[in-house]
């Protein structure tokens, strides 16, 4: 009679465990939680299934890339996580460790970094989710479920993306109906602009859209909306925002050529959007070492709530700022030195690394770098 009671229950718990499993692949997960891999013959999926996750090849090569796409369009790949290193001939899982390693990990090869940091004891747990805009979030969750802190997003990568809803990655597209213009913001810093509409034409956008596209302004309770209308196709088809800033139809052609917005050009609709002291090819790298004025920064900021990322922009805008870091030891704060003199690099490694600027004039890999004093 027991004996019967328990195959019973043994049963309900198996029908139980196997509706579970059965739920379980019927509704594909969408999060990567510390501990967790993605190998793969497996995806995440948003929420609302709009996005899929997960690792493809390239055409008919051996190559293989972490990407994102439309779940029903695999074709239109929106991020790529490893775009100029491939896996090549080998198999590959993305894994989240507790410690904040975010990688991809090839089969006997090296690990390809999403989120590039040093290894840290992290007070809530890590998850890494796709969400319905086709972003992929690194965060830290408290026991609630409540963000503490946005590590790491797919938005932030420059890559090859195009935009429904006409924002992601550095750039984001706007309709300002004050001024009457399109514009295209990097970083929430103009870029470029289509110049004022006239009649149902901008000024700025190219010859080839000019004959493409009508535009009106439509106002209702939500306000004022730009609508373009495809004057062949009759009605709206969709456009992409690269991730270089370039505005695109779906079949490929330019809605507005952003090429030659170097930063300091104006021509064509381009804004000048670097800071005066900067060229586009400088950049931050990573290096032991110290400026001969001392290993004191010039000032910190020690808001908890600032990231790496943050802090690069900060140096970036500021004119004379040669070197950040972050200040706290899990990656939080910034400090940051300004007309320290030469930089002096430390190739034994024992003084921790900053993130120096490299002008364009000084990226051949030399041993001493000398940073404008
Ligand atoms: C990949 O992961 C899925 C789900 O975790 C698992 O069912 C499958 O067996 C794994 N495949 C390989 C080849 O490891
Ligand atoms: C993390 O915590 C462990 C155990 O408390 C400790 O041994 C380790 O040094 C810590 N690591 C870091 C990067 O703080
Ligand atoms: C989580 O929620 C509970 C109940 O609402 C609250 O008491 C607790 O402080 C919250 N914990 C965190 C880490 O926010
Ligand atoms: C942060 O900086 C402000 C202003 O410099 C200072 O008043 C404050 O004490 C600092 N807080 C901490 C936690 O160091
Ligand atoms: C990071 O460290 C600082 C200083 O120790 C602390 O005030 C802050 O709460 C920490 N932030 C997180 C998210 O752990």
């Amino acid at each position: 009679m027991a004996t019967n009671e328990n195959h019973l229950k043994l049963m309900f718990l198996l029908m139980l465990s196997c509706m579970w499993i059965f739920f379980a692949a019927a509704r594909p997960r969408d999060t990567l939680k510390s501990g967790d891999t993605l190998n793969s013959s497996s995806h995440l999926v948003s929420a609302k299934g709009a996005f899929t996750l997960g690792f493809f090849h390239s055409g008919s090569t051996n190559n293989i890339y972490l990407g994102i796409w439309f779940t029903n369009d695999p074709k239109k790949i929106v991020w790529v996580g490893n775009r100029n290193k491939p896996v090549v001939n080998t198999a590959a899982v993305l894994t989240l460790e507790a410690n904040g390693n975010f990688e991809i990990l090839p089969q006997g090869g090296d690990a390809i970094p999403l989120y590039p940091h040093q290894a840290t004891n992290y007070t809530y747990t890590l998850f890494a989710t796709l969400l319905d805009s086709g972003n992929f979030v690194l965060q830290e969750l408290d026991s609630n479920g409540t963000t503490q802190r946005v590590l790491w997003q797919s938005f932030d990568e420059p890559t090859d993306t195009l935009l429904p809803g006409m924002k992601l990655g550095q750039f984001s597209l706007e309709w300002d109906p004050k001024g009457r213009q399109l514009i295209i913001r990097r970083q929430g810093v103009e870029f470029w602009t289509s110049g004022v509409l006239k009649g149902d034409k901008f000024e700025f956008i190219s010859d080839e859209s000019k004959r493409m596209y009508n535009f009106i302004v439509v106002s209702n309770e939500d306000g004022e909306h730009l609508v373009y209308n495809d004057i062949n196709q009759g009605g709206q088809s969709a456009w992409f925002l690269s991730f270089e800033g370039k505005l695109l139809s779906f079949d490929g052609s330019y809605i507005a050529e952003t090429e030659n917005c170097n930063g300091h050009s104006t021509d064509g609709g381009c804004k000048r959007w670097l800071p005066s002291c900067r060229s586009r090819d400088d950049m931050f790298d990573k290096r032991s070492g110290y400026f001969i004025q001392g290993p004191e920064p010039s000032f910190l900021h020690n808001n908890t709530k600032l990231t790496m990322d943050d802090c690069r922009v900060t140096c970036w805008n500021h004119c004379g700022c040669d070197a950040y870091t972050f200040l706290y030891d899990n990656q939080t704060g910034c400090k940051f030195w300004v007309k320290k003199g030469e930089f002096f690099q430390d190739l034994s490694g024992i003084i921790p690394a900053l993130y120096v600027l490299i002008p364009k004039s000084s990226q051949n890999g030399m041993f001493l770098q000398l940073i404008n004093s």
